[in-house]
């Protein structure tokens, strides 16, 4: 049966686990030099109508790496961009290449292009959500605790769709999430109550930054300003004062805990220079793990 992805609710918790099991596969094979053609002679093609290097490249190099070819579709270089409707893509799309991941600013067009496909579609991020970054997320935690369930999360800043996807995987993976931000710039609401309902006294929203910090195992923070928020950066920059995940807040912190960012990441605003760059952060490999997880992904979608 055709599955897309497009919501981090589209993998259970042990489709979830199975995943990671395989990118951790892939990951150490992939290091002792194994490549396994996988995909061979497989296509992806990648529409971004927004900005990416991550995504962009990990998708690129993954579906090379297991044989097959990923074409990049900006709007600017195709018809999408004079006004082809989204959904006419998706149909034309669908009849030359096996599956399309999709990065653009509307949760609800990447949808209705799904609903038009007939091929495997992966949301890249939306306004809403960033489910591939999940992936890579919980591979990060697992690989440096062991376990994700009972982890102590704190989310600092901004309720954008990076924590909006936290959320989803905090109830799904048994983690106490607490999210700190300023009141105007709350994760969304009904994806907030679905996940309380679903796990009980497990994610909560606090003003105090210094609270959610407080005993965590994994920090956690995102830009102020998403894409397609420039204009809004300075009242953000204001809003989000007190906000920057430093030195003093990582005090607070489990003296083992992790920091990660989803990245790109702007040193002396969400995160101080200090903490991105020293011992308890892993971006690095959170961001490695992108290649690692959204090949076993691919590998799960068409295989
Ligand atoms: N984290 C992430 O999605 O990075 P890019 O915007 O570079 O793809
Ligand atoms: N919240 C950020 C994530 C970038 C990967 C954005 O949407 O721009």
């Amino acid at each position: 049966m055709m599955r897309h992805f497009l919501d981090d609710d589209d993998l259970s918790r042990s489709e979830l686990l199975t995943l990671i099991e395989r990118s951790v596969e892939l990951k150490s094979e992939l290091r002792q030099g194994k490549r396994p053609d996988i995909l061979k002679n497989r296509v992806l093609g990648m529409i971004f109508s927004k900005a990416s290097t991550r995504t962009r490249t990990s998708f690129e190099a993954g579906m090379a790496q297991m044989g097959g070819h990923a074409i990049n579709l900006t709007p600017n270089d195709t018809q999408l961009g004079r006004g082809e409707p989204l959904t006419d893509t998706a149909k034309v799309l669908s009849e030359m290449v096996d599956a399309v991941m999709i990065r653009n600013d509307s949760q609800t067009d990447q949808i209705a292009f799904a609903d038009n496909a007939s091929v495997p579609v992966i949301n890249g991020l939306s306004d809403l959500l960033h489910p591939c970054q999940m992936l890579a997320d919980v591979q990060t935690i697992i690989e440096l605790r062991g376990a994700i369930d009972g982890a102590k999360v704190a989310w600092i800043g901004d309720g954008c769709n990076m924590c909006n996807s936290w959320i989803k995987i905090a109830a799904k993976m048994g983690c106490e999430l607490t999210i700190a931000c300023p009141e105007g710039y709350d994760p969304n609401a009904k994806i907030l109550t679905t996940a309380q309902e679903l796990a009980p006294g497990k994610i909560q929203i606090v003003r105090n930054p210094e609270d959610a910090a407080k005993n965590a195992d994994v920090v956690m923070t995102d830009v102020w300003a998403s894409m397609g928020q420039e204009s809004e950066a300075q009242a953000r920059m204001k809003a989000f004062n007190g906000y920057c995940v430093d030195d003093r807040l990582m005090k607070g912190a489990h003296p083992d805990a992790i920091f990660l960012h989803c990245l790109p990441a702007h040193r002396g605003e969400e995160v101080s220079a200090s903490v991105i760059d020293g011992e308890q952060s892993v971006v690095w490999q959170q961001a490695g793990n992108r290649l690692h997880a959204q090949k076993a992904l691919l590998e799960l979608l068409l295989t």
